[in-house]
């Protein structure tokens, strides 16, 4: 019997950045030396103090039901750190705590879209903002952004804005290019939104991880007026190395806010009570927190640093300097040979001749490119930099 999977779910995508880490590990575990470039999460560990503080939350039996909306101990260490790392000024009642950035986004988009309406996307994209459009019976408007290096302007969403239109999705610092979208020109496009009457969500998952002279920005310092339209979408997932304890948070409106809260109380009901707990505890210990979060910081510029500049000299491959993130994408378009027609020809070549697995750009709405993540450590970069520079140098000058 074939299962009659709902129509909903049927339409969904699996995600191509799961599915290459899959190949990965499948390949890894028939004893082949891999090298993976695909991994989205930090390759560090979450701080000691942290996972401290998590056991410190078991040991006081924080250990039941909290509100929907998280503990309320969370929520004003969400709102209180807020205001003293930004200068923003948000109530506990625009706070709500999420399993992680992707229940946030989840939470904010079927809160407010229905079916029909315009969603617009900046692309390329985060491969999870198309499918919870889809899944709530709304189009997904996709904006071009190569003609600005992948940066979204206010010019480009006042182009794309129609009455159909009801939220655009914007992701800064931005997964897969690395780009950041500077405050001002976020600013503005803020307001093209608010003017128009359309819905902004911005997902600042890799908020802190930004590589001066690029700035961190949030857009929960903007003023009333303009955040009346702002759902942001956080996660302690990248920057505190904190992947697998599944918490974030979104800061919206408190109507939309309540919207999120009734829906999260008919699904996950919150994130886990002790992780909350952890949360807002290390919140409240800013100095420390940011100290974890400048440490890691400081090993991903390094990686960078030397990364762009190897992966340039390599035969075909094109590679702008990420100002944010922690992902290089190569544009590989020029790549030289009759067999690599697409960029996932490229990503498969250099899985099966270099055993080295990078996420292909299509999936993000950007076919020519490949994603390669830096989360990972110095000498597995450079045996995949030397690894593919025999390849390319080597082989594609034949083929
Ligand atoms: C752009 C972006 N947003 C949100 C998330 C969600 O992260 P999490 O649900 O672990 O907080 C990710 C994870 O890869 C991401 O890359």
């Amino acid at each position: 019997m074939t299962f009659p999977v709902s129509e909903n779910v049927a339409k969904m995508h699996t995600s191509s950045t799961l599915k290459a880490g899959q190949i990965a590990a499948d390949l890894r575990e028939r004893g082949f030396d891999i090298i993976d470039l695909t991994v989205g999460e930090p390759d560090f560990t979450t701080p000691e103090f942290i996972k401290d503080l998590a056991i410190e939350g078991l040991h006081k039996n924080i250990t039941k039901y909290t509100p929907s909306a998280g503990l309320k101990s969370f929520t004003e260490a969400v709102a209180h750190f807020y205001a003293e790392q930004f200068g923003a000024n948000i109530s506990t009642k625009e706070v709500a705590a999420s399993c992680g950035g992707k229940q946030a986004l989840f939470n904010a988009v079927c809160t407010l879209v229905n079916r029909g309406d315009d969603v617009l996307i900046p692309k390329p994209y985060w491969v999870t903002f198309p499918e919870i459009v889809n899944f709530c019976g709304a189009n997904s408007v996709f904006i071009e952004t190569e003609k600005t290096d992948f940066i979204l302007t206010a010019e480009q969403v006042r182009e794309a804005i129609t009455d159909q239109t009801k939220l655009l999705i914007v992701n800064s610092p931005n997964n897969p290019t690395g780009a950041v979208i500077a405050s001002d020109e976020m600013r503005k496009i803020i307001e093209v939104c608010a003017e128009k009457g359309v819905y902004v969500l911005t997902d600042e998952c890799y908020l802190f991880f930004v590589y001066p002279p690029s700035e961190v920005f949030t857009s929960a310092v903007l003023p009333e007026d303009l955040r009346k339209f702002v759902c942001v979408a956080g996660s302690f997932s990248k920057t505190y190395a904190m992947t697998g304890w599944r918490i974030g948070y979104t800061i919206a409106p408190e109507e939309w806010t309540n919207a999120i809260v009734k829906l999260q109380s008919h699904s996950a009901t919150h994130p886990t009570s002790f992780v909350q707990y952890a949360c807002a505890r290390a919140m409240e210990r800013r100095a420390e927190s940011m100290a974890a979060v400048s440490e890691m910081l400081a090993e991903y510029k390094k990686r960078r640093d030397w990364l762009i500049p190897e992966l340039r000299k390599i035969n075909g491959f094109r590679c702008a300097m990420p100002e944010g993130a922690f992902y290089a994408f190569v544009d590989v378009r020029e790549m030289p040979g009759e067999k690599f027609k697409v960029s996932a020809d490229v990503a498969d070549y250099l899985l099966n001749e270099a055993h080295t697995v990078v996420t292909d750009g299509a999936g993000f709405g950007a076919n020519g490119f490949l994603r390669l993540s830096y989360a990972t450590s110095m000498e597995n970069l450079e045996k995949a930099v030397e690894r593919m520079r025999n390849l390319f140098e080597s082989k594609t000058r034949t083929v």
